[in-house]
């Protein structure tokens, strides 16, 4: 680890030289000066840690220092060191940027525990802007990828409302981005630097789910052991998601409709009122409008969330994006595995393509992970494509969609496996021919 380069300005010599070797005895590399002269210019040459400067100094004071080392390094910590008794100074200090004050005479370990405490919180800072500048690079509208028709509109019209305030509505089947789109949204909006307050209703229990949303005082109800902050409070100036919010309850539904009215609200067990104000994205992947007419969601609610609405499409309705898609996933996979895959071999590729993916860009990104964990040289070949049928996956449609795609599916491959034997087919699926002729022509499939 290299030693923290600590700068310090103090025209008591005898101080100076005192501080100097406590820090290196304290394993920092400190550099003195007796005066202010050229230290504007070293902080500018070389990069340091953190500085300590004196306030009274012979020309000028150590909060004007300070300043002018701040237009070279404005993240630069500095610990001023005051006169006995000058708590104004001190304050002064503190208002200008100062990271903290010492009162003379001080303790050289309490010097230091000052330092460390600067130089943590400093790490701390920029490990919590990278990780920031992380979570904005990968919400940002170039990692949601598709140049079909409908995700071209699509990103256009998110561009559009983004730095809009008003509440945006997302439909679109199971898996085909609703949540990376309302990131990717609020990253792009004003609220960007506030938190993103993201409520999964399908996971609420209905008996949790307003202490959950609107927060509560300790002894609100049994088990209300301590003042807990719901979710609409930490979405103050920020954004709430409300996903799957089809499966909102209907007492829950008039709660957050009044809410949504009076930005303002509640907790359990409180009679102030706590105002807040965050911009609201919801998402579904029901039929709201069937929900409403079944008495299931509240007609007034669906109106008030309903404002810009923004459809996703399903994969299988565009499917000129999955070859871009999966160039996206081989990247991602490289790096994540540490792999070096270049290409899709053409056959892997139509096999995708023919593919329905009911479990729709989150269903390719599993079979793309897949194939890029077992893909030993630099080409995915179609042996590594492995679809599964399993019941369950992906959306589920009515009975009779569900068994006619196995059918179809299923006459396929039986022909396949008996090269369009109707005779061995239907002895195999236990038909009678006629029967097996029917149902080929049921789905209109020729055994040839
Ligand atoms: N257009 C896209 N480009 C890149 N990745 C995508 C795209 N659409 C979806 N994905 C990826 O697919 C996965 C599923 O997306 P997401 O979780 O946003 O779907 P969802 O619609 O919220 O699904 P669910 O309804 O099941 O919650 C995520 O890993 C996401 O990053
Ligand atoms: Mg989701």
């Amino acid at each position: 680890m290299k030693k923290p380069k600590i700068l310090i300005v103090d025209d008591d010599r005898n101080l100076l030289e005192l501080m100097v070797m406590r820090l290196e005895d304290a394993g920092f590399e400190p550099r003195g000066f007796d005066m202010e002269d050229g230290v504007v210019e070293e902080v500018s040459k070389n990069s340091y840690d953190l500085a300590i400067l004196d306030l009274q100094l012979l020309k000028t004071d150590g909060i004007t220092l300070m300043e002018e080392i701040h237009r070279v390094d404005p993240e630069l910590p500095v610990v001023i060191l005051t006169a006995h008794g000058s708590i104004e100074s001190a304050v002064n200090a503190m208002q200008r940027g100062a990271y903290t004050y010492l009162t003379k005479p001080f303790d050289s370990r309490e010097l230091i525990v000052q330092i460390e405490r600067a130089l943590k919180s400093r790490t701390l800072e920029e490990e919590v802007k990278r990780l920031k500048e992380m979570v904005r690079e990968r919400y940002d509208f170039k990692n949601i990828i598709g140049k079909s028709q409908a995700m071209t509109i699509l990103l256009q019209q998110m561009a559009q409302i983004a730095t809009v305030d008003s509440s945006i509505f997302i439909s679109g089947e199971s898996g085909t981005g609703k949540e990376l789109v309302a990131r990717a949204i609020h990253m792009a909006s004003s609220r960007k630097e506030k938190p993103f307050v993201e409520v999964n209703c399908a996971a609420i229990p209905e008996n949790l789910f307003e202490s959950e949303l609107f927060g509560y005082e300790k002894g609100a109800f049994t088990g209300a052991v301590k003042k807990t902050r719901g979710y609409l409070a930490q979405a103050d100036g920020g954004t709430l998601f409300l996903d799957e919010i089809g499966d909102m309850p209907l007492s829950v539904q008039a709660k957050l409709l009044r809410v949504l009215q009076e930005k303002r609200f509640q907790p359990l067990g409180s009679e102030q009122p706590v105002e807040v104000d965050f911009r609201l994205i919801s998402a579904t992947n029901k039929d709201l409008i069937h929900e409403v007419r079944e008495g299931r969601f509240r007609e007034d609610l669906f109106y008030r969330i309903h404002v810009i609405p923004l459809k996703i499409p399903p994969l299988r309705d565009r499917k000129d994006d999955i070859p871009l898609l999966v160039e996206h996933f081989i990247c991602k996979f490289n790096e994540k595995m540490q792999k070096g895959v270049k290409k899709i071999a053409p056959r892997a590729m139509k096999k995708l393509l023919a593919h329905d993916w009911p479990g729709n860009v989150r269903e390719l990104e599993n079979v793309m992970e897949y194939a890029m964990a077992m893909c030993q040289g630099n080409t995915i070949t179609d042996d590594l494509i492995i679809i599964s049928r399993l019941p369950g996956v992906g959306i589920l449609r009515p009975l009779k969609e569900e068994r006619d795609a196995f059918e179809r599916d299923y006459l396929t491959r039986l022909l396949r496996h008996t090269g369009g034997n109707v005779s061995k087919a239907s002895e195999i699926a236990g038909k009678y021919r006629a029967d097996f002729y029917s149902l080929l022509k049921k789905h209109n499939i020729n055994p040839s």
